[in-house]
């Protein structure tokens, strides 16, 4: 093995000067210029304002930011004189805008005017404005420019689950600070579940008496819930910070920790009790029975009473209807209102609760199963499963926000290595700021229903805030710009370097995100000849280590300074390094040299659903070939149900014990010499199963089995041998022939 390595020393200069590189918007304006110049904050600076109540709150949001940033205790006034001061920042209020969101920002040298015809827009110039700082140090100067801005979307949201987990109004206002520095202005709030119920109801003290707290594995209680008073504390919080909180209450399912505290609104009677596993459950309220419908009546009228918002979420996912098929009072309900199935009766329920809700003013919005069975005649439809429930609504002339799982899914992975346990899925940086929200296959007129778009943080596998904010961040920034920026100014590679000091921002601010990896999200790299690696550093003070003898690098291993020139198979584990003593997870990324004698392995992909491996020989693929990397990734499924055959030889290079281990979620099989060596199928998460053989060195024929039939698909397989320590089978071991 040869490593050379460029190893002279680096400087890093840090400068004052403001170039363009500096100005890191994030989402990007509309329009900016850059002039030249700068605006230098000083003791005799006026801040002047509109008369008014909310332009008071705003100024002195304005005068307390600028007070942190410079030391300067300015005030802001509407009192203002004859004489032009030398130095000036103007705030008004002008007619002059379309859009009710949008603002410009004008930065001269003697004077910075702010203008915009609401709160709102005046909110986002600042927003604006204090990114023109450094994150970290004192500054009184900024760069001049001009910015003309507004929002492509008018719905820019993110969703927080506070019943599988529950979490602090404290934190719940963080949240709010987060999602309203870049932008964001709606939060949608999930109060209800199966495990937990989290907002008080007067009428109903049982439903967090009872409601708010499950037994966990220990049988020690575990829940919350917010009073009334806390939620309008933080409905007046999010107000000003111009963000609107949609509050779910879910219905007909996910209500098990309503329903043990009120059995009787279910179709068995119960008794129930809170929920300690994650899933979908079978008890739902009773659509038959008029006390449900009563119940839920003033439920909601507490919550309309309580939260501004012009739409209230009802929820209306995952709704099984084995206890509806079974329950007289359902089936009578079926009859008299002339339903012909329990899609129908769902359809009647979120009608009848629509209209009781219209006739207090608001509006509804649901999950997309609320299409099925006819949509509600007001409703507006949360596009989740994909975007066909969005495309279908709007098509139906119904207002639309998209939140897919493919992109809008904080909960998904991140990175395909080393995350911290999630719900599935992959959903990394790059995939959300990819997001078009306007599907193609809607027409210009339909395109119009499409209010925006949001991501959604559901808790599960989330215990701690610290976590909520590592899947929340970077993922919202990539979302703040898909949601406000215009589609065509879209560039990832400008994205990421704008981005660099965001991470700074956030780090000064104590919120925790997900610290990029220093190396690509690959197990394997093939090459040829040779391969220069350049580390990833997004992070400016941030510093790469690494190893090359498999070990987890620690701040004492090889410290990154030049890109590395590899001309032979090398196993690189790098992390990056915060100097507040934060790090990255691991990247662990096999170099592999490949030479003329490299010919990739056969695969065989069926689409279908199967609970176990099929029996290959019956079936047709529905497409072959070759890849060339053992791992799915490779077989770029188009469908989330499908099996695969992969076959081909392992170049064993000495004869010794072979270990094999053989992870997969499904099910998998591992052949060698065309027998069984390990048996991993069925219908399972993710499970490692390991075998050992001896093997004489040579080729030899092996098959992989793998089916997937929902949700993640995953499968490894690695060995280790008497003298090697584990590791995967990398590509310069497999023959086709
Ligand atoms: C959902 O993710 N069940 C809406
Ligand atoms: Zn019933």
């Amino acid at each position: 093995m040869k490593l050379k390595a460029f190893l002279f020393l680096s400087f890093l200069f840090i400068t004052t000067n403001y170039s363009k590189e500096n100005i890191s918007i994030i989402p990007k304006p509309l329009k900016l210029e850059i002039s030249s110049g700068e605006f230098v904050f000083n003791q005799s600076t006026k801040i002047w304002i509109d008369p008014g109540k909310e332009m008071e709150t705003l100024g002195n949001y304005f005068t307390d930011f600028i007070n942190h940033k410079t030391g300067l205790k300015l005030l802001a006034t509407w009192k203002m004189t004859q004489d032009i001061p030398k130095s000036l920042v103007r705030i008004e209020f002008k007619n002059d805008f379309k859009n009710d969101e949008a603002y410009s920002l004008s930065i001269k040298p003697n004077v910075i005017k702010i203008s915009a015809k609401t709160g709102a827009g005046i909110f986002y110039a600042f927003q604006t404005l204090f990114q023109l700082f450094s994150p970290n140090e004192r500054q009184n100067k900024i760069q001049c420019l001009n910015i003309y801005d507004e929002p492509r979307f008018q719905w820019r949201g993110a969703h927080l689950d506070v019943c599988r987990h529950f979490f602090p109004i404290e934190f719940v206002k963080k949240y709010i600070d987060i999602l309203s520095m870049y932008k964001m202005n709606r939060f949608h709030w999930h109060l209800t579940e199966d495990q937990g119920w989290r907002i008080e109801i007067k009428k109903y003290p049982k439903l967090t008496e009872i409601g708010a707290w499950r037994k966990d594995i220990n049988g020690n209680l575990y829940g919350g819930f917010y009073t009334q008073e806390q939620i309008k504390d933080v409905i007046e919080y999010a107000k000003k910070k111009y963000i609107t909180i949609i509050p779910e209450i879910e219905m007909p399912g996910h209500s098990v920790a309503a329903l043990s505290a009120y059995p009787e609104l279910s179709c068995s009677g119960g008794p129930f009790e809170v929920e300690t596993n994650w899933g979908i459950f079978k008890d739902v309220f009773c659509a038959g029975n008029d006390s449900t419908f009563n119940f839920l009546q003033n439920i909601l009228s507490e919550v309309i009473d309580l939260f501004p918002s012009d739409i209230i979420h009802i929820g209306g996912d995952e709704v099984p209807k084995d206890r509806w098929k079974e329950c007289l009072k359902c089936q009578l309900r079926m009859k008299t209102e002339n339903l012909k199935d329990e899609h129908e009766l769902q359809s009647y329920f979120i009608h009848r609760i629509e209209k009781f809700v219209n006739s207090k003013g608001k509006k509804i919005i649901g999950w997309d199963e609320i299409l099925e069975g006819g949509l509600a005649p007001n409703a507006l439809v949360m596009s989740w499963r994909g975007v066909s429930g969005g495309i279908a609504a709007a098509k139906e002339k119904h207002y639309v926000v998209m939140s897919p799982g493919t992109h809008c899914y904080f909960d998904h992975y991140q990175a395909l290595q080393n995350e911290p346990k999630a719900i599935g899925g992959y959903t990394s940086l790059e995939k959300v700021y990819s997001y078009e929200p306007i599907p193609s296959e809607l027409n210009d007129d339909e395109a119009k229903y499409i209010l925006g778009a949001q991501a959604n943080l559901w808790t599960e596998y989330i215990e701690t805030t610290d976590h909520v904010e590592y899947m929340l961040l970077p993922r919202l920034i990539a979302l703040s710009e898909v949601v406000w920026s215009d589609k065509n100014s879209k560039n990832l590679d400008d994205f990421l370097s704008r981005i660099k000091k965001h991470y700074d921002l956030l780090i000064s601010k104590n919120i925790n995100f997900r610290i990029p990896t220093p190396l690509q999200d690959e197990n394997e790299i093939l090459f040829s000849n040779e391969t220069k690696v350049v580390f990833n550093k997004p992070i400016e003070n941030s510093k790469i280590f690494f190893t090359i003898d498999g070990t987890e690098p620690t701040t004492n291993s090889i410290v990154y300074k030049e890109p590395l020139v590899i001309e032979n198979d090398l196993l690189i584990k790098a992390k990056t390094f915060l100097p507040n003593g934060k790090s990255s997870s691991v990247s662990t990324v096999q170099f592999s040299k490949i030479d003329s004698t490299f010919n990739g392995i056969f695969y065989k992909y069926f689409e279908g659903v199967f609970d176990s491996i099929p029996n290959f020989s019956n079936l047709k693929p529905t497409r072959e070939g070759k890849i060339y990397k053992l791992n799915l990734r490779e077989l770029k499924p188009e469908k989330e149900s499908f099996a695969v055959s992969i076959s081909g030889y392992i170049n064993i290079e000495k004869d010794d014990n072979y270990k094999f281990y053989l992870s997969s979620d499904d099910g998998s099989k591992l052949l060698i010499n065309n027998k069984i060596l390990i048996d991993n199928d069925g219908s399972h998460s993710l499970r490692e199963m390991t075998n050992s053989i001896f093997l004489t060195k040579g080729k030899v024929p092996f098959e992989i089995q793998y089916f997937n039939k929902w949700g993640s698909s995953n499968l490894k397989l690695e060995f280790e041998t008497s003298d090697s320590k584990r590791k995967s089978i990398s590509a310069n071991m497999l023959l086709s022939n």
